[in-house]
């Protein structure tokens, strides 16, 4: 009989727990037992997984007896709490969070990317931050052609980036604005239907946003190049759940549009949607629910001889969070 596993999810009722909970089903990944932890909150509910019942535990620091893998998307402050003990308690666990992504002893692990970097860690895997995982699967196969030595990135994000509420945020306020009520803040800090705003994330002296810097540090962290430049600018946008990314590239060599369509037609977990006769390129209503990072708009960047722009769009909950999670579990059970 193949071997199964014990799983649980921390932050099973948020907006990626959920998709954590469908990923594993729909990949059949081969779990014994389901726990799922949340706050207090959420004590009494109960959640579907193939087929059963399962009720929501509250997370604490027994949680995790008996635990294989453990998938943390609570929030950094509960994985900086929590995580540790799920560790003591024997589980590996795959971290969804910041929290400890920059950790030199973690690795940080997008598996089209850097596969190879799973099987070296001391128990907590780091999940990249979404818009560095749905760049990353876009730009992997180009860096392969020719090292990729600057990205221009400008991204356009949804709000299940910042969570479930914010997702409800987005659909109260489109109603609210249609029947011309004013419109109820909390998630985000500007309103955010029929509008967009500079991501809200802590800016710094640099005069970056903690998002753009995980743009940057991240994509250092996971391609192993600490000369890598790259300059982001992240807006969020009224958009429920998938990202879109403006990119563009500067390589070592020039690579040429059927070239960079060639590579990217053949690559794991990318799809190339680029018909500039149909005017048809990758959008979020076409790639949510949807594994791989759709990749068009691929033509040369006219203000540099080795330039390449190109537009992509990823599910921000599944590429973006849950799926990598669980393909990262896929790498450490066959490895
Ligand atoms: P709960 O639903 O009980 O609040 P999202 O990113 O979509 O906002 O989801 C956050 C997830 O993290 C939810 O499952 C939420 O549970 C969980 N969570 C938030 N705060 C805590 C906490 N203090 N302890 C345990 N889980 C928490």
């Amino acid at each position: 009989m193949s071997k199964t596993y014990n799983v649980a999810i921390a932050g099973a009722t948020g907006a990626v727990g959920q998709e954590m909970i469908r990923t594993l089903e729909k990949r059949a990944f081969p779990v014994a037992e389901l726990r799922l932890l949340a706050s207090s909150r959420s004590a009494g509910r109960f959640m579907t997984f193939r087929g059963e019942s399962i009720p929501v535990g509250v997370l604490d620091h027994d949680s995790f007896e008996g635990i294989d893998f453990a998938l943390f998307s609570a929030g950094g402050s509960r994985s900086l709490e929590y995580a540790p003990a799920a560790v003591r308690a024997g589980a590996i666990v795959i971290d969804n969070s910041s929290a400890y992504r920059m950790d030199p002893a973690v690795p940080l692990v997008v598996p089209e990317v850097n596969p190879e970097d799973v099987t070296d860690h001391d128990g907590i895997i780091a999940n990249p931050n979404c818009t560095t995982i749905i760049m990353l699967v876009a730009l992997q196969p180009l860096h392969q052609l020719s090292p990729i030595r600057r990205i221009i990135v400008s991204t356009y994000q949804s709000a299940s980036g910042a969570g479930a509420q914010a997702m409800e945020e987005l659909q109260n306020q489109t109603e609210e604005v249609l029947q011309n009520q004013a419109v109820t803040k909390s998630a985000f800090p500007h309103q955010i239907a029929f509008n967009l705003f500079s991501h809200n994330s802590t800016i710094d002296d640099s005069g970056y946003c903690e998002e753009e810097r995980k743009m940057v540090y991240e994509t250092r962290k996971i391609l192993h190049d600490d000369t890598i430049r790259v300059c982001p600018t992240t807006v969020r946008v009224p958009v429920l759940r998938a990202h879109s990314e403006a990119i563009v590239i500067e390589q070592d060599r020039k690579i040429s549009v059927e070239e960079a369509r060639a590579v990217l037609a053949k690559a794991p977990g990318v799809v190339v949607v680029d018909d500039p006769v149909a005017n048809h390129f990758p959008m979020p209503v076409e790639v949510t629910g949807t594994d791989d990072v759709a990749v068009g708009r691929i033509r040369d960047d006219l203000s540099h001889e080795n330039g390449l722009a190109l537009f992509a769009c990823g599910d921000q909950l599944l590429k973006g969070a849950a799926l990598n999670a669980v393909q990262i579990a896929e790498l450490l059970v066959a490895s």
